[in-house]
């Protein structure tokens, strides 16, 4: 079987890497991005994945990966495209199709078509619809299927992700599809987990939900983590204390700076606009939106109300650019919301993030100081931002911190650090959702 995934980011290139490793089946990746494909063909991985660009490499030596950039030559000779272009917010904040209609346009053959793309419910009925016209055009009549096959892997644990699912999704409306869809996946879940076949719209709608679900739960969390600090409470403590109940479980209840990445904040706006567009008001995803903007923005009014409002010339060490660790993807990262804030407010920024910077300085440039490591961006710093819980992060010489620091005070925007520790080492120290000492 052969095998075209389009779009060559973080799901497509997942998709495709794993399938050739373990179905070794032939993939032909496509994108429109001709200078990543030449990556690509070089072994060089574009993107930032634990254990990727090995894989990667494998395969490509192995002749299972191609790419290319013509997706007219390659769909005549396949016999299934996986479609994972970007679905971005438009300006309403609805899901823009026109990569994924565009792809659609291209097809038009005797093909089974998947879309891994998460987009908004009815989208299979266009992606059908959008390639049927170009065999009308063209005078063809060909059958074809189209099937949802939604992602659900995590951005620095992709591979894991993919490799183990918890389940895999697919929406189908024919045998052949169905049939498809199982011989394909069959390696992957040999653990026992199930491939959930469901109508079109409902896996569509699948995974959606699901991450509107996880947004709930973050910012939902936040929300409480703020009271607690007005009444005087400890979030961990109260996430341990609620985590342990079965009903609720304990994954996704970790108060910090709101959530980003390139899923999360789409994917609510999307469903909004979805529901919005069918006359009904999805009032606690609207709740969630709310909550997260303004949460991106907490360790900043902190540092404000310790500094009395004026942060003008001081000089603000941030920690972590990449939305969460493992990975270099800055789509809606807090941190971005946070540089903007402090430059505005007149303060020199100085940041480092393990793989992030390079991302950052192609999104904002020189607008900040990029660092070699952790202690040289505390040199005379006002203050330490804590954004990123990345792992190098999480034990840090305190003593040396505390001689580099113009003024030793952390803003602990995860909760990462131990408020006694700070104490016994004189460090002003705040963090999310905590009475402070
Ligand atoms: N990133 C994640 O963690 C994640 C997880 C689950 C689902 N998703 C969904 O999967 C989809 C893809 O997400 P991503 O993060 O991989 O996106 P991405 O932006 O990293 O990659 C999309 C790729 O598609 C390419 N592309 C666009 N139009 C094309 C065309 N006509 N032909 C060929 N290539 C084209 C782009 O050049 C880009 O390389 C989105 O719908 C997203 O919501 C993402």
């Amino acid at each position: 079987m052969k095998i075209a995934i389009v779009g060559t980011g973080y799901v497509g290139l997942v998709t495709a890497t794993c399938l050739a490793e373990v179905v070794g089946l032939e993939l032909i990746c496509v994108d429109i991005d001709d200078k990543k494909i030449e990556k690509l063909k070089n072994g060089i991985c574009p993107i930032y994945e634990p254990g990727l660009e090995d894989m990667l490499r494998r395969n490509i030596q192995k002749g299972r990966l191609v790419f290319t950039t013509s997706l007219d030559a390659v769909v005549k000779d396949v016999d299934v495209v996986f479609s994972a272009v970007g679905t971005p917010p438009d300006e309403d904040g609805s899901a823009d199709l026109q990569y994924v209609l565009d792809v659609a346009k291209t097809i038009g053959e005797n093909i089974e078509k998947v879309t891994k793309s998460t987009v908004p419910v009815g989208t299979a009925n266009l992606v059908r619809a959008a390639i049927q016209e170009q065999l009308d055009k063209r005078g063809v009549n060909v059958n074809f299927d189209v099937a949802s096959n939604p992602e659900f892997l995590k951005e620095g644990d992709a591979i894991n992700d993919f490799m183990k699912p918890d389940r895999i999704v697919c929406g189908v409306d024919s045998p052949i599809a169905e049939e498809l869809l199982t011989k394909i996946y069959k390696p992957f879940v040999l653990n026992g987990h199930p491939v959930i076949f469901t109508d079109i719209a409902s896996a569509e709608m699948i995974k959606y939900t699901a991450n509107a679900m996880l947004a709930t739960r973050i910012s939902f969390m936040n929300d409480i983590a703020n009271l607690c600090e007005i009444v005087g409470a400890d979030i961990n403590m109260v996430r341990k204390g609620i985590g342990s109940d079965t009903r609720i479980g304990n994954k996704f209840l970790y108060a910090g700076v709101g959530y980003g990445g390139s899923c999360f904040p789409k994917d609510v706006k999307a469903l909004i606009k979805t529901a919005d567009s069918y006359g009904y008001s999805l009032d606690v995803l609207k709740s969630v939106e709310k909550v997260n903007d303004k949460q991106k923005r907490v360790l900043f009014d902190k540092l404000l109300k310790y500094y009395d409002g004026n942060l003008a010339g001081k000089r603000i060490a941030l920690l972590g650019l990449a939305f969460k660790p493992n990975t270099d993807d800055m789509r809606e990262a807090p941190a971005l919301v946070l540089i903007d804030l402090l430059l505005k407010a007149g303060c020199t920024v100085l940041a480092y993030d393990p793989v992030a910077m390079e991302e950052s300085y192609r999104r904002i440039g020189n607008k900040i100081t990029y660092c070699n490591d952790v202690y040289e961006t505390l040199q005379d710093a006002d203050a330490l931002l804590l954004v990123t819980e990345w792992t190098e992060f999480r034990v840090l010489d305190f003593n040396k911190v505390k001689s580099l620091m113009n003024k030793p005070v952390i803003f602990d925007g995860r909760n990462i650090y131990d408020a006694h520790e700070m104490r016994s080492h004189q460090i002003d120290y705040f963090s999310i959702g905590k009475k402070n000492l």
